[in-house]
């Protein structure tokens, strides 16, 4: 990929994502335009406000841990806005995780949002092990995965209005995003780690336990 090219699809994800999270604040103090059927999810007091307060702070945080400058330059800050996003991105999960059993859209959505959950918490943790056993790597990759999963929440909200143009219902709509609202997030991301949008060596796990 080619740098402009590279900046403005950063320049894009960064823009959507601070958008939804911001707009998603709005869940804590329950002001605004809210969705009847989530405010009904059986375990939405208090569980919503753990996973709103946890999964919106993630992805207001997520796209600037992807800025080389702010990795090289301010790294203790890096450092600090990591911890921060995969702590975020834990308590969201769990919060995510509760939920996805009270969901009122029914058990196919619930399986859907529930092995999403478990697949953020999972590549958060491996995230924070490879990052104390210094294996940079695999450490990036699995932030990589984390963040295919944590813009969930954005290919979410872009993907529910296209449902009624091609003759779906909302609530259909809705459960098909409980898959397809992540997991082509996944396949993107794994082809970008095997290099098949850049010319760079794809990635490869380290066996040794230190990568520098
Ligand atoms: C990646 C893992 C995630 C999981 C497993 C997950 C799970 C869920 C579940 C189960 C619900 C309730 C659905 C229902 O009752 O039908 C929900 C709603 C919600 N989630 Fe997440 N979520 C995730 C990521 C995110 C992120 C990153 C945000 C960031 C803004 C977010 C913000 C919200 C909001 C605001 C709602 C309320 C409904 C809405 O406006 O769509 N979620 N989530």
């Amino acid at each position: 990929m080619t740098r402009p090219l590279t900046r403005t699809l950063w320049g894009l994800a960064a823009f959507l994502s601070l958008g939804v999270a911001i707009f998603s604040y709005r869940y804590l103090p329950r002001l605004g335009l809210m969705d009847p059927g989530i405010l009904a999810n059986l375990f939405a007091r208090p569980w919503l406000d753990v996973h709103v307060a946890g999964a919106a702070t993630a992805l207001l945080l997520g796209p600037f841990q992807f800025l080389p400058g702010l990795r090289e330059k301010h790294w203790r800050l890096h450092r600090w806005m990591g911890r921060t996003y995969v702590v975020s991105c834990i308590v969201g999960g769990i919060g995510g995780l509760v939920m996805a059993f009270g969901s009122t859209a029914g058990p196919v959505a619930g399986v859907g949002f529930g092995v999403l959950a478990v697949c953020w918490i999972t590549a958060n943790v491996q995230a924070w092990r490879m990052a104390l056993a210094r294996r940079f790597v695999e450490h990036r990759a699995w932030m990589i995965r984390s963040f295919a999963m944590t813009f969930g929440a954005v290919t979410l909200r872009l993907y529910l209005p296209l449902f009624p143009l091609i003759g779906v219902s909302p609530e259909d709509g809705y459960v098909a995003t409980a898959y397809i609202s992540w997991i082509p997030n996944l396949i993107v991301a794994e082809l970008y780690l095997r290099g098949a949008f850049t010319r760079r060596v794809a990635y490869r796990p380290s066996n040794s336990a230190v990568d520098r």
